[in-house]
């Protein structure tokens, strides 16, 4: 029998959080994005999402997403163990929308799965997500700290999550839903208008991090990871989470506004 269609989402930390000192979820966007991902007719998902104010400050500050100094970082284990903690306490406030908007989440940490190598994904075993799937369930997972076998510890994003699901799965497309309305190409008059089609010479041009405190490589580490994914095969969209009812339409197949990675032949 051939399975239902299969769409990734990646809920940016941008959106579903509040850029503040203080790890703040925005409750209402959130609650609108669960039940735009649990409405009637929607396609069999993975959801991952991201950590925003729960989780980039504290990996700034305690350095984790660089290799640690040759004599050894005292603070690196507690500071990854606050971090750890914090992006837990999004994630429950997450997948807790996710049931009350009458889905069906499980939480599949990858701290559990997933190792790092020097601040790289180094493998992820993607068994857990496929068991949870064919037993009907949405796998729920987060951007993490993880095991580094060569710092220790480090950041995993959900971007590059994604992106190793991708290609284990080959999900009809993997959307990003973020703050903004897509990639912004460089400034014609003055205005940067949105990337429609995202390109390699255009991720090129995007420099790595702008606005809040962001260890996993901001907008232009998004691009890249939806041109890999492009590469494999599977389109892959960068939309707005505040436009409403555009997750919705964007998981059902429909056409929507933002940038987009189309998929190589396969
Ligand atoms: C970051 O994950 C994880 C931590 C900082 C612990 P992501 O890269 O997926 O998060 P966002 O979407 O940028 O917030």
């Amino acid at each position: 029998m051939e399975e239902a269609p299969l769409v990734i989402v990646k809920l940016g930390g941008s959106v579903i959080t509040r850029k503040s000192d203080e790890a703040r979820t925005r409750a209402k966007v959130l609650r609108r994005l669960a039940e735009e991902l649990c409405g009637p007719g929607a396609p069999r998902l993975i959801v991952l999402h991201g950590a925003g104010s729960f989780g980039h400050p504290g990996a700034v500050r305690w350095h984790l997403a660089e290799a640690p100094p040759p004599q050894g970082d005292p603070h690196r284990t507690r500071g990854a163990a606050i971090v750890s903690a914090e992006v837990r306490r999004l994630h429950g406030e997450v997948v807790k929308e996710l049931v009350d908007a009458g889905g069906r989440p499980v939480s599949v940490p990858v701290a559990g799965v997933a190792t790092n190598r020097a601040g790289k994904l180094g493998g992820l075993d993607t068994g857990p997500f496929r068991r949870w799937l064919s037993a009907g369930f949405t796998p729920v997972s987060f951007g993490d700290v993880v095991l580094d076998d060569r710092w220790g510890c480090s950041i995993l994003s959900a971007d590059t999550i994604a992106l190793e699901l991708a290609r284990a799965f080959h999900p009809e497309r993997v959307l990003f839903v973020s703050d903004v309305m897509g990639v912004l190409g460089p400034p014609i008059r003055g205005k940067r208008p949105v990337v429609a089609e995202l390109s390699p010479e255009v991720v090129n041009s995007l420099s790595p991090t702008v606005g809040a405190p962001d260890v996993t490589g901001g907008i232009r580490g998004k691009a890249e990871a939806m041109l890999a994914i492009a590469g494999i095969g599977t389109l892959a969209g960068l939309i707005s989470g505040l436009s409403d009812g555009a997750l919705s339409r964007a998981i059902r197949g429909e056409a929507v506004y933002g940038s987009w990675a189309k998929a190589a032949a396969r």
